[in-house]
């Protein structure tokens, strides 16, 4: 198999790109790609001053060192979750930190512990609810937070076309119109305080974000969280994997049908959204009081 830019030894298929690439045309390549998804979207201009959330995970770094590389103003936002298990969050905070001195940028560091009282496996003892979705609402409120404190105007993350397709199929499965609504490779800012979300990944599979790690050596967490053990989501990733096997694309397809089409269905959901400040925190809630301050309301009083 010969590299179509080179005509050295390729190293990879892509196959739903029809594209064979050497390991010193893979990274120029994957660099590339994720600009034009940075254009075709409008994600980011020059001059915007981007937060990229990081986990120390291998989707992340690569993408705070890509945006790194494209010239971007970057700094990282590491979440310290409490998770001990096998010291999961302190061996991600450790990569992330090393990464940011790699770079020669800053990582804001928020430690939930500290902040709320409880890390999330205690915070699924207190809420009763699923540890996911606890941690997935404390993620999501630090990283709005942080972006307006510290003045980001674009918040990144890492998600990449695996985890959009796996999160979708769940959703088109249980027809959760609310999450289908606020599935997007790009989110605008609100003035009710919402920062812009964007994701340049969303067109790379898990294993091409992975060999770009490699390639760049890049020193990522390989653990898995220790609660995503049996999730749906990484069962439907699976499913997923067998299907783009059988049908090259598939996956592909599926999302940018999703992305060109959701307007047709989803217009009436949209309409029906109207946000509003907390009371407590000034951030912005559907409810009167947030559910992250809600959820600190709760550890108080369980732990006075
Ligand atoms: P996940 O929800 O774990 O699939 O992660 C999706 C994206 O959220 C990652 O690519 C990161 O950009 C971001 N992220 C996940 N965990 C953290 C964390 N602890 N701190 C900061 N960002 C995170
Ligand atoms: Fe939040 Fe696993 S990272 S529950
Ligand atoms: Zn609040």
């Amino acid at each position: 198999m010969k590299c179509r830019k080179c005509g050295g030894k390729a190293v990879v298929n892509l196959r739903e790109h029809r594209l064979s690439l050497c390991k010193g045309c893979y990274i120029p390549w994957f660099v590339d790609y994720t600009e034009k998804t940075i254009k075709k979207f409008r994600m980011i201009d020059r001059g915007d001053r981007v937060l990229v959330a990081v986990s120390g995970g291998k989707d992340s770094l690569a993408l705070w060192d890509v945006l790194n590389e494209l010239g971007y103003e970057t700094f990282g936002l590491y979440i310290h979750l409490g998770i001990d298990y096998d010291g999961y969050s302190d061996v991600s905070l450790q990569k992330s930190k090393q990464f940011a001195e790699r770079i020669g940028r800053e990582l804001v560091i928020v430690d939930v512990e500290k902040e709320v009282g409880a890390g999330i496996p205690e915070l699924r003892g207190i809420t009763r609810r699923p540890v996911c979705s606890v941690c997935g609402m404390t993620k999501r409120y630090y990283m709005n937070r942080i972006a307006m404190e510290l003045g980001a105007s674009v918040l990144a993350t890492g998600h990449n076309l695996d985890d959009e397709v796996s999160q979708l199929l769940g959703n088109v499965l249980n027809w959760n119109m609310d999450y289908l609504i606020q599935q997007s490779p790009v989110l605008p800012a609100k003035e009710e305080g919402l920062k812009k979300k964007v994701k340049p990944f969303c067109y790379f599979t898990e294993k091409q974000t992975l060999l770009y790690t490699l390639l760049r050596n890049i020193d990522y967490v390989e653990m898995e969280c220790p609660f995503s053990v049996g999730a749906t989501s990484i069962f439907n990733k699976d499913i997923l994997n067998q299907l783009e096997h059988r049908s090259p694309g598939i996956k592909r397809r599926f999302y940018d049908g999703f992305l060109n089409n959701k307007h047709l269905f989803l217009k009436d959901v949209v309409n029906a959204i109207s946000l509003k400040n907390c009371s407590n925190c000034g951030m912005p809630t559907v409810n009167e009081v947030c559910s992250f301050c809600k959820t600190r309301e709760r550890v108080r009083s369980v732990v006075q």
